[in-house]
This record gives structure tokens, C-alpha cells and sequence, in this order.
């Protein structure tokens, strides 16, 4: 299937695996773009020089295109944006709208943009920046999310931009893509779907949660570092809605010194990262404290302005997610999720994964009724 997206990134399948904080690792990244998606590596949870070895490790691993997800307002953002071009990855996508400058840079360099979005606006800046795509998450989407579903959002973008829209947010088979391409998407990007497979690195119990969780456990919850943000109920998230403010910033403050130690990030850089949180940005100032270890806030950016000790709590993200996802603690950490994950019941390899939406899709655009 050819479609706008597959033409712009050369990939075999219009299906991006996104960058997911701890999660979207070398081995993810190269299973998927070896089953002909674009794999997008998480790059906001790893130190610069775990950046440019993780993707030598993907291109070690596979000769297929992949992208990079970058935090735009890191302090390195511009060191990491240049392992991007030396190493010549084929895509970076972002998780908060880049600056004009650092697009400009990429595409120069022949670098594919694409930002991730939550919220009309938000396209249409990155598009008259000059995104060469743009990938839009509806809030059933797992990680920081926004309020708008993406039957919605999805085609309400498509009519604001003229670069191709990738659809993100509840997605995971078949069906979904030919939707998304009916109202005029050019691909669909998948989270919670790429967590789930064999090649995820995401220890067993954790997935085992997923995979146990029906619809109604993937909720919205503020608790976690002040943002709407999508994941599993869990006692821990349950106890951590639940935590007076001096006990859960107690906690936090402890977390994010364990954060600095993994990132090599200084309290200086903690620091401007969460003042750049605070001032909220393009209806997004992101962090590498928060986020999903580095997403940014996809509320269609109403531009509210985060307390200290909100900005404190966020340093909590990335190493509740850690815990989880590295460490396999379903006791201790976040698991951040879609919606989808109520509807996921197996463990395929990408390749099968990637196989069957694409006999799905075919087989649902057969049996449409006729016009
Ligand atoms: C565990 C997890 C971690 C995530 N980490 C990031 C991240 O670091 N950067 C980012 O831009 N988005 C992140 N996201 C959001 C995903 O990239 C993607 O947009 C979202 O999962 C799409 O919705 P879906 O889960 O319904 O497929 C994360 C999502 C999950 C589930």
C-alpha cells in the first residue's frame, strides 16, 4: 500500500512504531522497520552517547529506514539533532513542536519531520514551520495525552494542513488503518500496540498487565507529574492520587535524584527543563523530567502553568515508568497506556503484527459496500 507517508519515508508499510520512553529500544526499532514500519527510537530517556549507539545498534541490525524521537526543548537538543544528521537517520519526530531553526536544520540536511501534535493548532504551526508530516495523538492514546478522540482531532487536522497526517491514538489493527486513511490520514502511528509484541523488551509481568486490563483500566490521571496522562489503574496510581502533597513530593524529589544519576543530566539542567515546563511553551513546554521520560503534554496545549511542585513531581515520571518498563516492578511503577490495551489479547512478532493489519486492511477494503 502506497500512501503519502510511505512515499516521504520509504517505508514498505504506511505503520509507525513511535517512540515510547524505555520502551522503544534498538531491538523494538529494528523488528519494526524490519517488518517494513518505520521504527522510531526513544531518545529522551537515554544520555547522548546512548543516543549515538543505540542507533548504530539499529542500523546494525537493519538496513531499513528509522526515525529518532527528540525532546525540542532539551538543553542538548542541538547535540542530539546532530548524531541525528551525522549518523543519517532518515526521521526525527518530536514530541512537542520543534523551533523553526531546528527544523530548518534537519531538512537541510535532509532529515524527514515529523512533530507530534495534540491539537490543531499545534499542526498548522509545525506545518507553516515547515514539517515535512505531521503525526497527530487523539486522547485515547496512550502516555500524556490530550482530551480530543481521535475521530475528531484526526480529520478536523487533515482539513487544517497540507503536509500528511499520521494518525496516533487507539490504534491496532486493520480496520483502524483503513479508517484513518478514510478521513484522510496518510499512515497510522501505534504505541501500546508495539509495547505488545514479542519483540518489546518490556518485561512479562508488565505485559501481562496490559494484556489483562480491559477497556475500562486505562484512565486519565494528574497524580503522576500535574499533566493528563494515560495509563493503567494500579494500586500505584490509586496510592499515588491518593498522597497528601508533602509525602508525594517527598517521593518525588527522591525519584528525580535517581533520574539525574541515569540521565548525566546536572540539577542546573533539572532545573531549566522544569522552568521550561512551567512556562508551558507552545501549549507544551516539554521536559526530559516529565513526559513519558520525555513526551510532552498533548492537552491541545491550554497553556496552563505548572506549580513548583508540580515541576517536581514530574521528575517522578521517568523513573515510575523505568520501574516498569526496565525493571518489570507492575508494584512500583507507571505503566503508561492507550485505551487499546483493552482490546489487545496476544503477543505477536512485529513481522506478524505488521503482516496482519496489512491482510486486514486489504480485506476490509475488499468487502466495503460499493459506492
Ligand atoms: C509506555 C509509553 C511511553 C511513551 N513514551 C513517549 C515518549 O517518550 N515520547 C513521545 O513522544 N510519546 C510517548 N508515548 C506516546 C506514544 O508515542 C504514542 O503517541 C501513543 O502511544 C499512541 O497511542 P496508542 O498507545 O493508542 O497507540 C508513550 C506511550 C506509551 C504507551
Amino acid at each position: 500500500m502506497r500512501t503519502a507517508l510511505t512515499e516521504l519515508v520509504g517505508v514498505r508499510h504506511p505503520i509507525v512504531q513511535t517512540g515510547m520512553g524505555w520502551v522503544a529500544g534498538p531491538r523494538l526499532v529494528s523488528a519494526a522497520a524490519n517488518a517494513g514500519a518505520l521504527g522510531v527510537l526513544a531518545s529522551a530517556t537515554m544520555t547522548v552517547d546512548e543516543l549515538r549507539a543505540a542507533v548504530r545498534e539499529v542500523r546494525s541490525r537493519t538496513d531499513a529506514p528509522f526515525g529518532v524521537n527528540l525532546r525540542a526543548d532539551a538543553g542538548d537538543a542541538r547535540e542530539r539533532v546532530r548524531i541525528v544528521v551525522e549518523e543519517g537517520v532518515r526521521v526525527a519526530s518530536f514530541a512537542l513542536a520543534p523551533s523553526r531553526g531546528l527544523i530548518a536544520e534537519l531538512k537541510d540536511a535532509g532529515v524527514v519531520v515529523i512533530p507530534s501534535v495534540g491539537a490543531r493548532r499545534h499542526a498548522e504551526k509545525v506545518a507553516a514551520w515547515g514539517a515535512d508530516a505531521v503525526l497527530v495523538q487523539g486522547g485515547e492514546g496512550g502516555g500524556h495525552t490530550g482530551e480530543v478522540a481521535t475521530s475528531v482531532l484526526l480529520p478536523q487536522v487533515v482539513d487544517a494542513v497540507g503536509i500528511p497526517v499520521v494518525a496516533a491514538g487507539g490504534f491496532h489493527d486493520g480496520r483502524g488503518l483503513v479508517a484513518a486513511l478514510s478521513y484522510g490520514a496518510a499512515g497510522i502511528a501505534m504505541g501500546t500496540r508495539f509495547l505488545l509484541t514479542s519483540d518489546s523488551t518490556v518485561p512479562d509481568a508488565v505485559k501481562a498487565r496490559y494484556l489483562a486490563a480491559t477497556v475500562n483500566d486505562v484512565l486519565v490521571t494528574t497524580a503522576v507529574d500535574g499533566l493528563p496522562h494515560r495509563m493503567l489503574r494500579t494500586e500505584m496510581v490509586a496510592a499515588l492520587e491518593g498522597a497528601g502533597r508533602v509525602r508525594a513530593l517527598a517521593q518525588a524529589v527522591r525519584r528525580a535524584a535517581g533520574f539525574r544519576r541515569l540521565s548525566g543530566m546536572s540539577w542546573a539542567e533539572m532545573v531549566r527543563d522544569g522552568l521550561a515546563m512551567r512556562g508551558g511553551g507552545h501549549g507544551g513546554g516539554g521536559r526530559r523530567g516529565g513526559g513519558h521520560g520525555g513526551g510532552g503534554r498533548r492537552g491541545g496545549g491550554r497553556g496552563r502553568r505548572l506549580s513548583w511542585s508540580q515541576v517536581l513531581l514530574a521528575a517522578n515520571t521517568p523513573m515510575l515508568l523505568r520501574a516498569s518498563m526496565v525493571e518489570g516492578r507492575t508494584d512500583l511503577g507507571v505503566m503508561a497506556s492507550g485505551q487499546v490495551a483493552g482490546v489487545i489479547e496476544d503477543l505477536p512478532s512485529c513481522e506478524e503484527l505488521v503482516a496482519r493489519i496489512m491482510s486486514e486492511a486489504a480485506h476490509v477494503l475488499r468487502t466495503l459496500p460499493p459506492a
